[in-house]
């Protein structure tokens, strides 16, 4: 019997081959590269090889680490039949020509730490990471996930040189999640049933909207008193310091590791998924020149659009305020 043709590229490939994000070939591997083999990194990388549409290569600096990590699960592609090529690797030839790169790279938080406790340390972690991986994928989407979140965007965007569409953040996809999860618990429906949305900065003065937070398309303005919204909301906000707390020795991997991967899989299969990510605002929300999340359309080629949506005036206050915080760390970073 004569087979599918499915593309004229053989489905078998040499190492180093690979299709480009959301090209003709979408059949094909793409190529994803994960900075940082720690526990958000390790999430990623399996969650992506898993999915068995892209090759994957892990990089630390830890000698022996991201290999061992990489060569486990490759072997569990035969448990799992999939046939994704996991690498490690301590430099960055292996990262060549990748489609996206998700860097992870840095130190998490400790209990009683903030986010913001870790950007001299991760600044220059991710200015380093940032300029090995371009000059081996100039043409790759970057998604940044060390914290703090929204200043480590800018710092990316420096050194990165690339359009502001390839430079971008996730904390969005996470935040929403978090509150998504809260609102499921509360009303006992299933959780695919709630989306959310949570804008802002990725820290305390995040911006969750109940007011485009629905349960099966229903607002949760409908569903709830207001002093729960309020709690549900705070509790949000506050979701990575809970879990650090509980964790005592990191923070929170499994849902930032596939919230990463959601996004790489959005740019790979050329989704148009419309998620919170953050971005350089340049005159949107009244915001100018800084990262902040907003709701995007991501898809082949990192974010394609901007939605503005309109907001209340005390939404819009809280986003300006949570921009604010945004630019007190960039503002710092420049005298470190
Ligand atoms: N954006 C978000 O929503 C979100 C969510 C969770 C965690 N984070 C952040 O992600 C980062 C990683 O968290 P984690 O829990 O995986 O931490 P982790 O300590 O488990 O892993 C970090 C890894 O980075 C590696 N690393 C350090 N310097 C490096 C360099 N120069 N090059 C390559 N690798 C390097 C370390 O060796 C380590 O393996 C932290 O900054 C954390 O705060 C962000």
């Amino acid at each position: 019997m004569k087979g599918i043709v499915l593309s004229s590229r053989p489905l078998v490939e040499g190492p180093n081959e690979h299709v480009p994000a959301g090209g003709k070939y979408s059949l094909m591997r793409a190529k994803v590269t994960v900075v940082g083999a720690g526990n958000v990194g390790s999430v990623t990388a399996q969650e992506i090889a898993m999915r068995d549409y892209a090759d994957v290569v892990l990089v630390d600096i830890v000698e022996g680490m991201p290999q061992g990590k990489a060569l486990d699960l490759m072997q569990t592609g035969p448990v799992l039949g999939y046939n994704s090529k996991v690498t490690g690797a301590n430099s960055y030839e292996e990262t060549a020509g990748s489609d996206v790169v998700v860097i992870t790279s840095g130190v998490a938080r400790k209990p009683g730490m903030s986010r913001d406790d870790l950007l001299k340390t991760n600044m220059g972690i991710v200015k380093s990471v940032t300029e090995s991986v371009v000059a081996q994928s100039p043409d790759a989407v970057l998604i940044v996930v060390s914290n703090p979140l929204d200043a480590m965007c800018h710092v990316a965007f420096d050194a990165a040189g690339l359009p502001k569409e390839r430079v971008i953040g996730m904390a969005g996809v996470l935040d929403a999640a978090r509150f998504r999860t809260f609102v499921a618990m509360e009303l006992g429906v299933a959780m695919e049933d709630v989306q959310a949305l949570v804008l802002g900065g990725h820290g305390d003065t995040m911006v969750p909207l109940p007011r485009f937070t629905t349960v099966g398309g229903i607002p949760i303005t409908e569903l709830m008193s207001e002093d729960r919204i309020a709690a549900l909301s705070e509790r949000t906000a506050n979701g990575g310091a809970e879990i650090v707390s509980l964790l005592k020795t990191g923070s929170a991997y499994y849902a930032p590791g596939n919230s990463a991967a959601l996004m790489v899989d959005a740019i790979v299969h050329d989704k148009n998924r419309v998620v919170p990510v953050s971005t350089l605002l340049e005159g949107e929300y009244g915001i100018n020149g800084l990262y902040v999340g907003v709701p995007v359309k991501l898809g082949a080629g990192g974010i394609k659009e901007i939605i503005e949506v309109k907001l209340t005036d005390d939404e819009l206050a809280a986003l300006q305020k949570s921009s604010q915080a945004v630019k007190s760390l960039v503002d710092a970073m420049a005298n470190l």
